[in-house]
């Protein structure tokens, strides 16, 4: 049996350019282009993925202004689609027998898959299709037309995986990220960047069995990797026989506690490694600083075992069977003795996606916006939410009737604004019913709906949008 919210799990084939009729007033001040990027095909002719993170890469641009809204969307031209198209899905995530040592002989190769499909960002000048393989692809922004691989081959050492959430420093302007090489030694390699081809070396950290993490934290002084215990011992890759897609290489070690990796920006160096008891996570909301501790907002779910119930299998049938995150508030102190500590907090319970107002990435926010599945999950989310971290208190916004599935929300601050939540939300709307997609936008204080703007196509659900208010079409 199939679910309302297969739809979201379609091979959408159209590429198009339409301008959206809007509902409602679309605010003056919204100038700009959401870029939101995800999985468009999982079936090409008679080949197919298995999982929700493996579909072929499509990029949807929504640009604001003057009151109106355009719609463009388009295939990644990659590697990885000209081979889907000529029948076979090359590799993935969670597809395939492609064993890690097969990617390792890959990437010796030059050749990492480059189905980039997580999120659309800008380094330096360039426009960037980012996955978790250090080949990333540049497209025009304007009309989303694929340009060139990207890949760094300076001096700064490099990894064999690499995180695709970068995260943005705003007071400098810098951006940061890691990659993990693997080898008879592993490292995470932590790196700043200007441009995709400028690195300068934070530091590397030797590490026996790297750990499968998603994405990072970052604050004015501090990087911190949260290693999940979701690790792969590298000499069992190393050595022939491995089986299985990727990311079954990696082992659940709940007994390692999830370690909290600080490192000092300025002296490149590890200050300290507190550990918690074992969780798994995917997204960092946001990290700050206060006194001498790391506030870190995070998207946490007990353990490993999500990543296997977000098979597309699974996702059609509408078994999700999961608890969906849980907002955590972790405090690493870091003491003047040197002896670290982590303190818990639940903040909320069912969400997924979270994110804050890129006006307060690095410095302490109060509003965290996330999807809002029910918890346990028993379908796709219905709902978006704006969650007040001082109060535990959530405000959702739904559509009545509560049949439409809503994406990741992007909160965009209005310029002339003071008050964190002086903007807009974005998300994308899915309805069944109709089988179209709306970009909803909300308003950031009241969380009421002020604008629509419908495309005349389901859009599959994706994973992450970035807005980009220099791109005004
Ligand atoms: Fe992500």
């Amino acid at each position: 049996m199939t679910a309302r919210s297969s739809l979201g799990f379609h091979t959408l084939t159209d590429e198009i350019d339409h301008d959206c009729p809007v509902s409602g007033s679309v605010p003056e001040w919204l100038s700009g282009t959401l870029i939101r990027n995800g999985p468009g095909a999982f079936e090409m002719g008679d080949s197919a993925v298995d999982h929700w993170f493996d579909g072929l890469a499509m990029l949807h641009a929504f640009t604001f202004g003057d009151g109106e809204v355009s719609y463009r969307n388009r295939f990644l031209r990659t590697d990885a689609y000209e081979s889907a198209r000529a029948g076979s899905f090359e590799s993935g995530f969670a597809t395939g027998n492609t064993t890690l040592r097969e990617r390792l002989r890959a990437f010796l190769f030059e050749k990492p898959y480059d189905n980039a499909n997580i999120v659309a960002e800008r380094i330096g000048d360039d426009y960037l299709a980012l996955t978790e393989l250090p080949r990333w692809v540049a497209f025009d922004p304007e009309t989303l037309e694929t340009l060139d691989h990207v890949r760094y081959d300076g001096p700064v050492p490099t990894g064999n995986l690499a995180c695709a959430h970068l995260k943005r420093d705003p007071e400098t302007g810098e951006l940061v990220n890691f990659e993990t090489s693997f080898g008879r030694r592993c490292h995470y390699h932590v790196h700043s960047m200007s441009s995709p081809t400028e690195r300068e070396r934070i530091c590397s950290i030797p590490v026996d069995e790297p750990a499968y993490m998603h994405s990072f934290a970052l604050t004015p002084n501090y990087v911190v990797l949260t290693e999940f215990p979701l690790v792969v011992n590298p000499l069992d890759f190393l050595k022939p026989g491995a089986q299985g897609p990727f990311i079954e290489n990696f082992e659940w070690k709940p007994e390692r506690g999830t370690r909290f990796i600080v490192i000092d920006r300025e002296r490149g160096e590890v200050v300290a490694d507190p550990r918690a008891a074992a969780f798994f996570g995917f997204h960092h909301a946001n990290a700050y600083e206060e006194g001498d501790a790391l506030v870190i907002d995070l998207e946490t779910i007990p353990d490993a075992t999500a990543i296997e119930t977000l098979s597309l299998d699974n996702l059609r049938k509408g078994n999700f069977d999961v608890l969906s995150g849980r907002l955590e508030r972790f405090r690493v102190s870091l003491g003047a003795d040197g002896r670290a500590t982590v303190d818990r907090e639940r903040i909320h319970d069912g969400m997924a996606l979270p994110t804050v107002s890129p006006a307060r990435w690095c410095r302490d926010h109060r509003y965290v916006y996330a999807q809002s599945p029910d918890q346990p999950m028993t379908t796709w989310p219905q709902a978006v939410a704006k969650i007040d971290t001082e109060t535990g208190r959530a405000v959702e916004f739904a559509d009545d009737p509560e049949d439409r599935y809503f994406s990741e929300p992007i909160f965009v601050p209005n310029p002339d604004g003071e008050r964190e939540d002086e903007g807009v939300v974005l998300t994308v709307a899915l309805d069944p019913e109709t089988e179209r997609s709306s970009v909803v936008v909300i308003d950031g204080d009241s969380f009421a709906e002020l604008a629509r703007a419908t495309v005349p196509h389901p859009i599959p659900f994706d994973f992450h949008g970035r807005f980009f208010p220099e791109l005004t079409g």
